[in-house]
């Protein structure tokens, strides 16, 4: 595959450049805290949808976001990459760079990937400063995802159709200490947008400087 040949160039003759204007000042002229809003859970737990929620929430509050989503970034600058192990792993590592590069801009990223590997989020959390990475668990049991169902691919992978399946045929390892964790099946998308808004407005992340 086109990323692994590409490894033996590796770093060679690549300097990095120091720019000009920083972080905090693309920050500041945000008005906001820059972070990763990282949402992870099993397929139809509602990520997207509640992200998606919470970034029109914040847009009424003025604020910049982006959001990044499983679906769609498949589409484009991951679409060669499948459901193996191994492409998760560099599915989820572009993810955290991509998300990593948003955040110097001085946006609020909204991401919203299965990523099943704890060990996968915490090259993530650990690809940027301390505070800008929130582990967003979207909790809803395998069961309630099944019985929802909305793109019908449960059924598919029950059936064999679709292999290595988030919850039937591949792992998902929950989140342990997840900043926020969600019973998004016990509680409305409302509650859980509050949620979300009232960690951010709480730690400061809103605040102007
Ligand atoms: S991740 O595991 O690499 O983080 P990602 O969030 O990008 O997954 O993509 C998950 C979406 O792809 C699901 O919501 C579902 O619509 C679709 N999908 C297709 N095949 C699979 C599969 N084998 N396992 C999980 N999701 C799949």
């Amino acid at each position: 595959m086109e990323y692994r040949s590409r490894e033996s160039k590796k770093g060679t003759n690549v300097v990095w450049h120091n720019h000009k204007i920083t972080k905090a000042q693309r920050s500041a002229l945000k008005k906001q805290r820059p972070c990763i809003l990282w949402f992870t859970g099993l397929s139809g737990s509602g990520k997207s949808t509640i992200a998606n929620a919470v970034e029109g929430r914040l847009y009424e509050m003025g604020r910049h976001t982006y959001l990044l989503d499983g679906d769609n970034i498949r589409h484009g600058l991951n679409r060669e990459l499948g459901f193996s192990d191994e492409d998760r792993v560099e599915n989820i590592r572009r993810i955290g760079e991509v998300s990593k590069l948003f955040v110097d801009s001085g946006t609020i990223v909204l991401s919203a990937f299965i990523s099943p590997f704890k060990s996968d989020r915490m090259k993530v959390r650990e690809l940027v400063e301390e505070g800008e990475f929130i582990e967003i668990f979207v909790d809803v049991p395998l069961e309630v995802c099944e019985a929802r169902d909305p793109k019908g691919l449960y059924k598919k992978a029950r059936r064999g159709e679709i292999g290595d399946f988030t919850g039937i045929s591949s792992p998902y390892e929950p989140p342990e200490n997840p900043e926020i964790r969600l019973p998004a099946h016990e509680q409305s998308i409302e509650e859980s947008v509050e949620q979300i808004v009232d960690y951010l407005r709480e730690r400061g992340y809103l605040d102007g400087k």
